[in-house]
């Protein structure tokens, strides 16, 4: 699996990309949001953004000017993915309905799955005529309405939620809670419709299981009889798979980030694992500090990377060889182009794994 990295603007990293045949099967990206802000970095990198500090990338570009060369950039994407691929587009609350139109024209309304609301920060302290912004949104589509990466990762339980969905604790002092072992619907035929050890179902009911079964679970000791001989079938919180993911996620970003709006590597674990296949190829073309990168080799899916400011590709390049993660060069301006275009003449005459910069 060779991990690829472009280090130049991603319009001419996603043409080359096309021109290469290379198909993505999930895409994180978190484009600047229009803020009018130039991003800086401490020396030592430790609190990111601040008034000081050398320029790490701008985000100067507004309005339609903003909203167009970002369209651009989107069809490019579109054009390479996978017909089972999905896109993550992370967004701020000010352009968020902006990029919402963009994505629909781009990628079809029938193709919207999620306008996830991502908790970023604790509560601000401050009074400016309006609630403290303490989120942003990521705006999930796919290529097929259809057919569609989809494992979704049971959130775990916290200690309330435990409590209330499983509200009884037996001897040994495991939570649990107790379910019926019948079932709407009555059936003729067949072993469920009948009686188990002499009880019928109740009527207008079925047996969720074949007598077999039920004699199974319950040497097993996973059913509860209550006073009255009623059977219900027991099941523990330490068994649960975890609460069905929602669309509003808490993932705080980095305290410290090695990069200006480093994303939570939690977050973007979720994603990968979620709408990826191990072997499978994770595109972000506005990579930052690496974050999607990392997790994508970390979860053993390739990846390919993208971004034009020197200050990212420095700290990506620092970050992947700290993890131990060998990538490819994918052209790129400057040094990088010459030291590995695997588009170019001479492909596998590159000038080194883990070169760019
Ligand atoms: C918001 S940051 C991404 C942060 C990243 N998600 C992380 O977790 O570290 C946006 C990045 O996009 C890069 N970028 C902006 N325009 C670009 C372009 N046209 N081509 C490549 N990279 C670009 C910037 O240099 C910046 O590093």
């Amino acid at each position: 699996m060779e991990h690829l990295f472009h280090a130049g603007d991603n319009l001419d990293g996603l043409a080359r990309l096309a021109a290469l045949g290379v198909r993505v099967d999930l895409v994180y990206i978190d484009p600047p949001f229009a803020t009018n802000n130039e991003f800086l970095m401490d020396a030592d990198r430790a609190s990111a953004v601040s008034g000081s500090g050398q320029l790490a990338y701008a985000d100067t570009l507004r309005g339609s000017g903003y909203l167009e060369q970002l369209r651009r950039r989107l069809e490019a994407i579109r054009k390479i993915m996978a017909g089972d691929g999905s896109i993550y587009v992370h967004i701020d609350v000010k352009m968020e309905h902006h990029v919402r139109f963009l994505m629909d024209d781009v990628f079809g309304p029938r193709n919207f799955r999620n306008s996830i609301t991502r908790v970023k920060c604790n509560p601000k302290n401050f009074n400016r005529y309006s609630y403290g912004n303490i989120k942003d949104t990521i705006l999930f589509y796919s290529v097929s309405a259809h057919r569609i990466k989809w494992r979704p990762q049971g959130e775990a339980l916290t200690d309330a939620d435990a409590e209330s969905r499983y509200p009884l604790v037996d001897a040994a002092g495991r939570r649990y809670a107790t379910t019926p072992l019948h079932a709407p619907g009555s059936t003729r035929h067949g072993p469920t419709g009948g009686p188990w050890r002499g009880m019928p179902p109740p009527p207008g009911r079925h047996w969720r299981y074949p007598p077999e079964m039920l004699d199974a679970l319950d040497a097993a000791g996973l059913i509860a009889w209550s006073a009255t001989g009623n059977p219900r079938k027991i099941i523990y919180a330490d068994q649960s798979a975890g609460k069905l993911p929602q669309d509003v996620w808490v993932y705080k970003d980095p305290q410290r980030p090695a990069y200006p709006t480093q994303k939570n590597a939690a977050m973007l674990e979720r994603i990968i694992l979620t709408s990826s296949e191990p072997g499978d190829t994770v595109l972000d073309c506005y990579a930052g500090s690496g974050a999607t990168l990392l997790q994508a080799a970390r979860l053993g899916r390739r990846f390919v990377g993208m971004d034009n400011a020197p200050a990212a590709q420095a700290v990506i390049r620092q970050r992947l060889r700290a993890a131990g993660v060998e990538w490819r060069v994918v052209g790129g301006v400057g040094s990088a182009g010459d030291a590995g275009d695997i588009g170019g003449v001479g492909v596998g005459g590159v000038g080194g794994v883990g070169e760019f910069v």
